[in-house]
């Protein structure tokens, strides 16, 4: 199968477009023909091994999976003996083990949900990092209904999703982007917008109930100015923004530590990969109330402009890599 692998780590020139040996499925897995390919700032931490405590879990010299991406959505092509909820010829999207960009993949069964019925492959491919976290962190936020949601990097692939969400949640949004997509963050039903080259997220003086920080590159002190006293502010981003040994994820390791000082709470938002996530949200895809927003949509042979783009750190929604034409059918 053709896949998009590296066995150093370092920038996407070393990435290589190969034919590897199909994934070997276990008990508990599933062998997923791919048909598309999420993008998202954690691939661009996996291939560079930056920051370097990543490399704890995934390599410490060289990269343990060769192959790249984790989020995925495809055709079950062969189940394991102990998968129950699944069948070959199942429509999916999840994450996997043994990279997605690649025309197969191998995935434990408890990371897949069937694909909501509407979605494209491309559409479905953007959701299990992205649209999970966001969800996540709306309900480590404990947004209610009715409260006034700040959210950071609004544009980007979490903020697009959460943006829609607190909105289908019955919250009320200020989405806060670039200037370039002030008009896509209106239309995802952000009631107001902060353009960030023109001003502050504390503007007017104006406080929420809830921040959500996907941008991750604000101080927590102008996070504090731009919350209600007893508010909530979730931190999400910032995970290469800075330091090369745990780039930036100590102010999520530190939240719990930093809500004890000030009133407000700060929690760390830290994704887990769980079906039931996916599942849940096939009700509001399904009903219309969200839709992944698809910024560009690149071929298997491209992903490393895919990754390059959007290391520039502004899409306009998700990057997508699309797989088409699997070669080979696994034997029966
Ligand atoms: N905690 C977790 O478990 C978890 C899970 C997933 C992702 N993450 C992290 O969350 C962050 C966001 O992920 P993503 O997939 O949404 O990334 P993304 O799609 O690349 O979006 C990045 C966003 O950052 C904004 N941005 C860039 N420069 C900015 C600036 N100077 N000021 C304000 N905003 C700026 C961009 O907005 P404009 O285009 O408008 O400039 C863009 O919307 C990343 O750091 C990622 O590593 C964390």
């Amino acid at each position: 199968m053709k896949a998009i692998a590296h066995d150093v780590y370092g920038p996407a020139d070393l990435l290589e477009l190969r034919d590897l040996d199909m994934p070997s499925i276990g008990d508990d897995e599933v062998l997923v023909e791919v048909r598309a390919a999420g993008v998202d700032p954690g691939v661009w931490i996996l291939m560079t091994g930056r920051p370097m405590a990543v490399r704890l879990a995934v390599g410490l010299r060289r990269p343990r999976v060769a192959v790249l991406g984790r989020a995925v959505a495809g055709v079950v092509a062969a189940v394991g003996a102990g998968v129950t909820r699944l069948r070959p010829g199942d429509e999916v999207h999840g994450t996997c083990e043994s990279g997605s960009f690649a025309e197969f993949a191998r995935a434990r069964q408890h990371r897949l949900a069937p694909k909501p019925a509407n979605l494209t492959f491309e559409q479905a491919a953007a959701m299990p990092i992205s649209a999970v976290t966001a969800l996540q962190s709306i309900r480590d936020a404990g947004v209610k209904p009715g409260q006034r949601v700040l959210i950071t990097g609004a544009a980007g692939g979490v903020g697009s999703f959460a943006v829609q969400l607190v909105r289908a949640h019955g919250g009320i949004v200020t989405g806060v982007c670039g200037t370039a997509k002030v008009e896509l963050v209106r239309s995802l039903g952000a009631e107001d917008v902060i353009d960030y080259t023109q001003d502050e997220i504390d503007r007017g003086g104006v406080r929420h109930d809830v921040i959500i920080d996907t941008a991750g590159n604000r101080p927590l002190s102008l996070l504090r100015r731009a919350v209600t006293p007893r508010g909530t502010i979730a931190l999400v981003g910032g995970g290469h923004a800075e330091g090369w040994l745990l780039g930036g994820f100590q102010r999520q390791m530190a939240a719990p530590l930093v809500s004890l000082f000030g009133s407000a709470r700060v929690c760390g938002v830290a994704a887990r990969e769980r079906y039931e996530d996916l599942a849940d949200l096939t009700s509001l895809i399904e009903s219309g109330a969200i839709t992944p927003v698809i910024d560009r949509i690149y071929p298997l042979a491209d992903a490393p402009d895919a990754i390059r783009y959007l290391a520039q750190g502004h899409p306009a929604g998700k990057v997508v890599i699309t797989v088409q034409g699997a070669a080979n059918a696994p034997a029966e």
